[in-house]
């Protein structure tokens, strides 16, 4: 009988076993299964063998009078493929999904509402039909045609005990399809948020990195002739940015918070990041901590990331001379301020879709840690970030 990979039952007919076993393994298939696709075949494989029928289908509408999903059983993979696209909401699987009511027909070829197959279409004869329901909407519907007869000659149909089994194996059709398409639904929104956690922390984190190793090679690739010595010490910087950036992504994939800060807590990473650009570009880069404890993890890096975006925006699109980075100690939290003498810009003007990341990615890890961040910006001004958290 049948040997479906999405686990189905055995046929009433083929055995002894009761027909409430059956029914009850069929539900417990359906339950199974998580995916959408997969609810949909056992549903469809179980009804088929429940019923006897030589074939099953089950289409899930979509909005524009055609089927989402259409899944059928008992015709063959060549079958399918030759039968041509799938069929649109018409003639009676219309009206099981538009007036929302069963269908039992001795021939479906006599029924007024018949329009004809493809050439590659199974003959079907009797049919029964229901749709399937979730409360008031219609979600789907299921259809049997050509119940095995136990004599081969000349049909039996449907009768109304099938229907009623059938209409026991649609309710638990919504249920498992509706479960299965929240799990869908809430996977995907997981995947979403995932990829969105890893676009800001590889903006904030690596290109930064980057942008840095890259303007340290440059510099190097200039002093090569001219002074070995300089450029080789560059070359050492261009390695450790390198190695930085590998943590940081790896950091990023993991989740993990920056290792420096657990080592040397955020006065002393602060400090070294701004010893660092410093070396790197043309621009001064001071920092500066005033009474400043420890503060819950989530701030501290919260803080971090936000001045890495600060420091970067203003060295890459100030043209400051001179960028400082304070961090006060404010009641039982903190307030870092990264000041640049540069260029200034509208905030208003920035365009909140496209490529620029960095002020919304501030924005968010500023809230998400508690805090609060200001923009203080006009052009010919230079620029402000302040950020303050509350501490713990
Ligand atoms: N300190 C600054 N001085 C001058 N202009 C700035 C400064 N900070 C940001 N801007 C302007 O604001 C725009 C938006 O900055 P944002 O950090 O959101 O994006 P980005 O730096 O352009 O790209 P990304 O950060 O996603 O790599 C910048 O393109 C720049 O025009
Ligand atoms: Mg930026």
């Amino acid at each position: 009988m049948l040997s479906d990979p999405a686990g189905t039952v055995r046929s009433m007919s083929n055995g002894p076993r009761s027909g409430l076993a059956a029914v009850s393994s069929a539900l417990l298939a359906m339950s199974r299964h998580l995916e959408v696709r997969d609810v949909l075949k056992t549903i469809v494989a179980s009804a088929r063998e429940l019923l006897d029928a030589e074939y099953a289908a089950l289409g899930v509408p979509d909005d524009h009078g055609g089927f989402a999903q259409f899944v059928v059983d008992g015709v063959s993979d060549e079958q399918w493929k030759a039968i041509g696209p799938l069929p649109r909401q018409h003639g009676i699987l219309a009206a099981m999904l538009h007036e929302a009511r069963a269908e039992r027909l001795a021939d479906v070829r006599e029924d007024p509402r018949f329009g004809g197959w493809p050439s590659a279409h199974p003959d079907l004869a009797d049919f029964l039909g229901l749709p399937i329901r979730d409360g008031d909407e219609v979600i789907g519907a299921l259809f049997l045609a050509n119940k095995r007869c136990p004599r081969p000659t000349g049909g039996c149909g449907f009768t109304q005990e099938d229907e009623e089994l059938l209409a026991i194996l649609a309710q638990h059709a919504a249920i498992a399809l509706t479960n299965a398409r929240l799990y869908e639904r809430s996977r995907e929104l997981t995947i979403a948020e995932e990829r969105s956690r890893l676009a800001h922390e590889l903006h904030d984190a690596v290109s930064q990195k980057l942008f840095s190793l890259r303007l340290t090679a440059q510099a190097a690739a200039a002093l090569v002739d001219r002074d070995p010595a300089r450029a080789k010490g560059e070359l050492h910087q261009v390695a450790a940015l390198a190695a930085e950036a590998a943590d940081e992504l790896r950091a990023a994939v993991v989740e993990l918070r920056p290792a420096a800060l657990d080592e040397d807590g955020l006065v002393a990473t602060l400090r070294t990041h701004a010893q660092v650009l410093d070396r790197a570009h043309t621009a001064r880069v001071t920092f500066t901590a005033r009474g400043v404890k420890a503060l819950p993890a989530a701030q501290e890096e919260a803080l971090l990331r936000v001045a890495q975006e600060a420091l970067h925006n203003a060295l890459r699109h100030s043209g400051a001379r001179q960028v400082d980075v304070t961090l006060d100690r404010h009641g039982t939290g903190a307030v870092l301020r990264v000041t640049d003498d540069g260029s200034g810009f509208d905030p208003h003007a920035v365009r909140r879709e496209g490529r620029h990341l960095g002020l919304v990615s501030m924005r968010d890890r500023a809230g998400g840690a508690g805090g609060r961040l200001t923009v203080e910006s006009a052009p010919g001004k230079g620029t402000t970030i302040e950020m303050e958290v509350p501490g713990g």
